[in-house]
């Protein structure tokens, strides 16, 4: 996709791996400068910014965890204190903790709220004020065709998606008189580590009711970011857009 952000500052969590990885490699081949975040993947992440580097995109990592109110501050600041500004903020990391609610623990609810959507919380609040003093800003947060169909064995994580799509509806309403855009994406099955563990009987009533006939590939997404981040929609907040190959309609 053709679209020029040269110059811009770009924030996206989660990546090292999959789609966010994918981002990351679009808005540098778009002219940004581009700082991600990881939990784990040191050695993916430093892989990362040493390609980007070679490329002539301006990069850099931060480790952490979405999930901590302090490390999200520390992760906005790190960017404005290097490059003065935050224009794109992408809140891509998430994570799955599957399994029927009868057999669901605490713990599989808590940690897929707390990385899936406290974490878009906590990056949107940290960004929040650059953003408003800028007088602009694009804040494209990362939800799944789960959020609006629901899925057995998904009820933690279909909540969290569902729940970032009315926080980002919200927050668009809050930041549209300071020029600031909030939307969504909501990919349907992407081929990525999260979708290497389907089993292949699930896989293949996964591609049955997908029109498309196919998995997204990790670009698929990447591309309706870039979009959402370009001048060319400017217009555009509050929405979510589904990006599923047609699997919901
Ligand atoms: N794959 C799909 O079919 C699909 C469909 C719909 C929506 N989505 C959504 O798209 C997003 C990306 O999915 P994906 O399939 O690309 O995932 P993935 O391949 O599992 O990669 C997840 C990324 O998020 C990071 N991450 C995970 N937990 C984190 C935490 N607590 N703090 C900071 N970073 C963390 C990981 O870092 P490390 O490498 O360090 O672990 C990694 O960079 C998620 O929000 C997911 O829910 C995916």
């Amino acid at each position: 996709m053709d679209v020029d952000l040269d110059g811009a500052s770009v924030l996206v969590t989660g990546g090292t791996r999959g789609i966010g990885r994918s981002i990351v490699e679009h808005f540098a081949q778009a002219g940004a400068k581009v700082a991600f975040t990881y939990r784990s993947s040191t050695d993916a992440a430093d892989e990362l910014v040493e390609t980007l580097d070679e490329q002539g995109t301006e990069a850099f990592s931060l480790q952490g965890d979405v999930a901590d109110f302090d490390i999200a501050q520390s992760h906005v600041e790190a960017v404005t204190n290097r490059w003065d500004s935050l224009d794109v903020l992408v809140n891509n990391a998430g994570i799955t903790r599957d399994g029927l609610l009868l057999r669901l623990q605490e713990e599989d609810w808590d940690s897929v709220l707390d990385i899936n959507l406290k974490g878009v919380f906590n990056f949107s609040k940290a960004a929040y004020r650059p953003m408003m003093r800028q007088q602009s800003g694009s804040i494209i947060n990362i939800s799944s065709v789960v959020g609006t169909t629901g899925n057995a064995g998904q009820t933690n994580y279909a909540a969290s998606k569902a729940g970032i799509v009315g926080f980002s509806k919200s927050l668009a309403k809050e930041l549209g008189s300071r020029n600031v855009t909030v939307n969504v994406v909501a990919p349907g099955y992407v081929q990525t580590d999260m979708t290497d563990e389907l089993d292949e009987e699930a896989r293949d009533a996964i591609l049955e009711a997908v029109p498309l006939d196919r998995l997204a590939d990790p670009a698929d997404i990447a591309e309706s970011v870039l979009f959402l981040a370009a001048p060319v929609s400017d217009y555009i907040t509050g929405h979510v857009l589904h990006v599923n190959g047609g699997l919901s309609m």
